[in-house]
């Protein structure tokens, strides 16, 4: 286990992502929140910092119980402060160290750089640079422009380094932090998705015992996930929910329901598509209709999850990211919402929350799904938002709308799986849009609906590009659309990227 101290870094997810990735287990705390009793821990890592050493507001750790005391690996902002405050010094650049950068010294034979390659490119980021290295400070490696590229400190193992191994275009980046942690640290490799399912499914059944337990399916790769585990764990005393808001993708409710049969989860389908669209009725403006969705899906929600008064646990697929999103430096006073108003909350909200995931990346969820036996072709579905198609039909949702927005979904999402597109793509879907436009169908006049189709790639949602599809594919699909999906006679394609434009257009 190895903990890693974040001083706010955007960087400091893709260290713990890189630590994974050698089956390492690993976890991110607030430099100024981490537990007491560090003996689980084998090493510690400290993120880089938007701050600097130097600022009156910058993150001062108590590093009392970590430094001289165990392996530890200070990146950037963590080595600038190793330096600055044990007998260094760290001043501003001359120049903004930003980019790509090689080592143009690296020190030999020293285990840090075993199986790094000279001039080895590595990744700056970074507006301070160490002028001195602390007492008993040894260079191990330089660049051009950066003196005290790397260094350790004699008689103890902690490592300094100005660069961000963790970013993929420092390219021995990950050999590094394996020497560190595996040869230096030696830190056990025994974090895989089998010994994670034994690990949980025990853990469960221990916590739970013979409680029942309620969770929502949402038909996604994490729902889905943390019920097979929990399903393993205690069987039928997990009651899953399925609600059909009226807003999912065409046939969606009943073949993901029965796929969950399949699976042999105890799994009760709710359509209350009605309900949804009606209190959807009249409503245009995107984030009420979010609020109104959450809200009967709430209501929903309460009602089915009073199955016995032995339901004890809410469970949840929270994963990993969800988790340090809340707990971040930034802003750990916005952490846990407070319950302050508990007599008016939902019932369901009143049982203890059990979130089997949330140590977990998607990309290790999706490998747990895969070890767990779970369909990969329900493992690799792009994301879909909750508000569903409500937030991709512009204006105001009428059931007619939804039935147009489906079919003309379910045209493109089927053409890009018949012409193998599909997993190669992020996410992708269909958008009504509120206008009509004058088109010619035979010798008749048509004034009907526009859609327009988005793809994007993307690795999280944050960011994303528009996938060049290839014109031949636009123009079958677009074909398609027309002549089969009544009540539409135009065909746009989406070449926005994200920022400025974001995924959904609401
Ligand atoms: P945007 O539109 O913000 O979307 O670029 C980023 C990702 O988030 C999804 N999304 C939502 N998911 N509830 C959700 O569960 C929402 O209200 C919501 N809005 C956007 C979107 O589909 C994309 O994957």
């Amino acid at each position: 286990n190895v903990l890693i101290l974040d001083f706010g870094s955007q960087y400091t997810q893709l260290i713990a992502r890189r630590v994974r990735e050698l089956n390492i287990f690993c976890e991110i705390f607030p430099y100024n929140h981490f537990p007491s009793d560090l003996s689980s821990f084998k090493a510690v890592i400290l993120s880089g910092s938007p701050f600097s050493v130097r600022g009156e507001d910058a993150p001062h750790p108590d590093l009392s119980q970590i430094r001289g005391k165990m392996p530890l690996l200070a990146v950037c902002y963590g080595a600038q402060y190793l330096s600055h405050f044990s007998g260094g010094e760290v001043a501003p650049s001359n120049t903004r160290e930003y980019g790509r950068a090689n080592l143009s010294f690296i020190k030999e034979n020293e285990t840090f750089f075993e199986g790094v390659s000279q001039n080895s490119q590595v990744w700056m980021s970074h507006s301070d640079t160490i002028k001195n290295l602390p007492t008993n400070g040894v260079k191990l490696a330089s660049t051009h422009d950066v003196e005290n590229a790397a260094f350790k400190i004699e008689g103890e193992s902690t490592y300094g380094i100005q660069f961000h191994p963790e970013v993929y275009h420092s390219t021995d980046g990950k050999q590094m932090l394996e020497n560190f942690l595996v040869k230096i640290a030696e830190v056990p490799q025994n974090f895989t998705p089998n010994a994670f399912v034994e690990e949980m499914v025990a853990e469960l059944k221990e916590k739970i015992q013979n409680d029942k337990v309620v969770l929502g399916l949402s038909g996604g790769v994490d729902s889905t996930v943390a019920a097979v585990l929990l399903h393993q764990a205690i069987g039928p005393n997990l009651h899953c929910i399925f609600v059909n808001n009226g807003l999912l993708r065409k046939n969606e409710f009943e073949s993901v329901l029965h796929q969950y049969k399949d699976m042999g989860l105890n799994v009760k389908g709710v359509d209350a598509s009605s309900r949804f669209l009606d209190e959807l009725a009249g409503i245009s403006d995107p984030e009420t209709k979010r609020k109104t969705i959450g809200r009967v899906f709430i209501e929903v929600f309460d009602d089915e999850s009073k199955i016995s008064d032995d339901v004890k646990w809410l469970a949840q697929g929270t994963i990993y990211p969800d988790v340090i999103e809340s707990v971040s430096v930034k802003g750990p006073s916005a952490t846990i919402k407070s319950h302050h108003n508990v007599g008016g909350l939902p019932d369901f909200m009143k049982l203890k929350i059990v979130e089997p995931l949330r140590m977990l990346f998607k990309d290790e969820v999706r490998r747990v799904g895969a070890t767990l036996g779970i369909d990969p072709a329900l493992l690799g579905r792009h994301p879909f938002p909750g508000p569903g198609l409500s937030i991709r039909i512009l204006g105001d949702i009428t059931p007619e709308k939804v039935r147009i927005l489906q079919e003309v979904d379910a045209v493109f999402i089927d053409g890009l799986k018949s012409w193998g597109l599909y997993d190669k793509v992020w996410q992708a879907g269909a958008i009504l849009l509120p206008v009509n436009s004058v088109g010619v169908m035979g010798d008749e006049r048509t004034y009907e609906k526009v859609v327009a189709l988005r793809a994007v790639e993307s690795t999280d949602g944050m960011t994303a590009d528009w996938v060049h599809l290839p014109y031949d594919f636009l123009m079958k699909v677009s074909n398609d659309i027309i002549n089969k999906v009544k009540g539409v006679n135009r065909v746009v394609y989406d070449i926005s990227s994200k920022p400025p434009a974001t995924i959904e257009w609401e």
